[in-house]
């Protein structure tokens, strides 16, 4: 028995020396798994890349089987989406899966977004790396928002609607830009059909390319940790990082856990609570879209709503739409505007711990105001949040040289 399994071990080794002379795989594994170091010091933050990791691959693999009984086209689909609910095998769990999946993909983004601002990890030599993020986090907007279109419903329809026409608020070319992004003279057919084929080819294949580049970008920097110091600073004789420890096992290991967590997680709101209230799937999107009845509350799904609160702050349309823009936009310079002499929020100031949770507390806000009805009150309420919004950044790139930060130590903590 001891001399087969030797025999076979000997085989593998041959095989696998084979396909090194013809493919780099034991290198690759090594520089990226077994011999990759990552600080020993993550904590639940750390979590959210590998789960966001987790359900892109879920919403392709969900996204294809929808694909194979989904019909593009403006008479058919709504019925196509019933008939995936009620009579395809295991549809109507595909399909939750698919929409649980694309309310839980924005709530690890703004969990895993939230992590760099508490540890500085989008700081120098990281920029790239967070500036790959921005675009992965406005192709997941696009994706969200095509796909919600899809069903035909009447959210979906007067969402559209709403969201193509802003930007007929621009001067001169305005008109034109919507009939170009609509491709007809209203939202119709034709809309449905380019929706449907950014949402299942461009917009997937742009965010795999861009997780590609992002997971390049962090492997040549290394991640940054909840101390923020840099591993690499401290290197033994062997050259490998003290506080460092191989990704593979360590934290294959750990990511594991986490995904059998959320899973659980996933599949408690999949299988007991899919719509929750109407947040993940809105109400009005179960009535097929109809051009002549305007649904009496339009909003956007939720992960959309604090940037449409800052839309509906603002009285004067062309200028609601340059601030809605600027305030996905300013994310991209958060590198540059973080100016403090640490990376993590353990060494700064109180008042840099009391302006970051003001940011958190008023894009939270502002999210739960977008959804809201939209009284008089209200809409003041949004100003107020949305100027603490921007004051955040206008603080951040003043305060942060200013502040007073503890003395930062030489080795990762525990
Ligand atoms: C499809 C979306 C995304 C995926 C799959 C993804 C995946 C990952 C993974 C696997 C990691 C390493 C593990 C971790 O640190 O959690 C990571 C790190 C990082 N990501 Fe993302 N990410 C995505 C979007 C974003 C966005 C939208 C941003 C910010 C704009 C961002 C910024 C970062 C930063 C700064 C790090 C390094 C963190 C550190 O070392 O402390 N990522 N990402």
């Amino acid at each position: 028995m001891a001399k087969f399994a030797d025999n076979m071990a000997k085989r593998a080794g041959a095989f696998m020396n084979w396909v090194d002379e013809r493919l780099p795989v034991t290198e690759f594994w090594d520089a990226h798994l077994a011999k990759y170091y990552a600080p020993k010091n993550f904590n639940f933050w750390y979590y959210m890349g590998s789960l966001a990791l987790l359900v892109l691959v879920m919403q392709i693999f969900s996204g294809l089987y929808l694909a194979m009984h989904y019909k593009p086209s403006a008479t058919e689909a709504f019925a196509s989406v019933e008939y995936i609910m009620r009579d395809v095998d295991w549809g109507w769990m595909i399909r939750y899966m698919h929409s649980t999946g694309s309310s839980f993909f924005f709530v690890l983004i703004y969990l895993h977004m939230f992590r760099s601002l508490l540890y500085g990890s989008h700081r120098k030599p990281r920029e790239l790396l967070w500036l790959f993020g921005m675009v992965l986090y406005l192709l997941l907007m696009a994706e969200a928002f095509t796909g919600y279109v899809l069903p035909w419903g009447q959210m979906s329809y007067w969402g559209a609607q709403v969201i193509i026409n802003l930007f007929g608020a621009i001067p001169e070319v305005g008109e034109t830009l919507t009939q170009w992004i609509r491709g007809d003279y209203f939202l119709s057919d034709a809309t449905l059909n380019r929706f449907f084929a950014f949402h299942v080819v461009a917009f997937p294949l742009g965010l795999i390319g861009f997780v590609v580049l992002h997971l390049a970008a962090l492997h040549k920097t290394g991640s940054n940790n909840p101390d923020g110091i840099e591993i690499k600073k401290n290197k033994g004789a062997d050259g490998i990082p003290l506080d460092g420890i191989p990704f593979h096992p360590y934290y294959t290991v750990k990511d594991i856990f986490g995904v059998a967590l959320f899973l659980i997680l996933f599949a408690a709101v999949l299988f007991i609570w899919p719509e929750v209230g109407g947040l993940f799937l809105e109400h009005d999107n179960f009535v097929p879209a109809d051009p002549l009845v305007t649904p009496e509350h339009i909003k956007p799904v939720w992960y959309f709503t604090p940037f449409y609160a800052i839309l509906k702050a603002v009285p004067d349309k062309l200028m609601g739409v340059i601030t809605m823009g600027a305030s996905v936009v300013i994310l991209v310079f958060i590198p540059w505007l973080d100016r403090s002499p640490v990376n993590s929020i353990r060494y700064k100031s109180v008042w840099d711990k009391v302006l970051l949770g003001f940011f958190a507390v008023a894009f939270v806000r502002l999210g739960m105001l977008g959804m809201a009805e939209g009284t008089p009150a209200q809409v003041w309420e949004m100003r107020l949040w949305t100027t603490v919004y921007f004051m955040y950044f206008v603080m951040l790139y003043f305060m942060s040289p200013r502040s007073k930060t503890k003395p930062v130590p030489d080795r990762v903590t525990h």
